[in-house]
């Protein structure tokens, strides 16, 4: 699956992120984290659903305390940001006066980002700090900047590895970007 593929007629899948280089990528940040926290509870929350594959990865290489939350904000229609975010699924867990990481798959306008770090703020959270896997900080329409951040990629729409288009291919294993099909049919 690491090869580019035919996604439609008029789109091919490009390997950007092959699944080794995220691995890699995964472990570097978790060390990151792991020395950023070390003595202290961390309560990591989830951006569902993209961050899922991503969180669990990067879970897996902390060596602190953790609890885990989840939320989910839609805001994205096909591949364009709508710009309206909406909580369509809030925390079980408090948050006031917590040490909390955001664990976010992308942060492309930082819209989604901006309106769930607010919303911490207003519940009182004790520290907080965003971990990104993939950063389109050119993109960005936000002052909102990543604390931990992997990749840095300047555009493209990305799918795999938690990334969908339309609810789909957030199961392949590396991130490929979606591009045009030039080729004669
Ligand atoms: P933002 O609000 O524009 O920063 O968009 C953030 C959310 O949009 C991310 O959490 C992703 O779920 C989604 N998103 C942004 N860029 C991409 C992409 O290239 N592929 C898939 N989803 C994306
Ligand atoms: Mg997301």
């Amino acid at each position: 699956m690491d090869q580019s593929y035919t996604l439609n007629q008029e789109h091919l899948l490009r390997v950007v992120y092959p699944k080794e280089h995220i691995a890699s990528e995964v472990s570097r940040l978790a060390e990151e984290i792991n020395a950023a926290y070390a003595g202290r509870e961390l309560l990591v929350i989830v951006v569902l659903k993209g961050a899922l594959f991503f969180a669990a990865d990067l879970l897996r290489g902390l060596r602190i305390p953790v609890r885990v939350d989840f939320v989910k904000l839609s805001s994205y229609d096909g591949t364009m940001s709508s710009g309206q975010v909406q909580l369509t699924k809030d925390l079980d867990s408090e948050v006031a006066g917590r040490d909390v990481l955001v664990v976010e798959d992308i942060i492309d306008t930082g819209l989604t980002l901006s309106f769930l770090v607010d919303l911490l703020h207003r519940r009182g959270v004790g520290t907080l700090r965003v971990c990104t896997l993939i950063d389109k900080k050119e993109r960005r329409q936000t002052e909102l900047e990543p604390d931990f951040a992997g990749f840095h990629c300047p555009g493209g729409f990305l799918v795999g590895y938690g990334l969908d288009y339309n609810e789909r291919l957030r199961e392949l294993p590396s991130i490929f970007e979606v591009v045009e099909n030039n080729t004669e049919p």
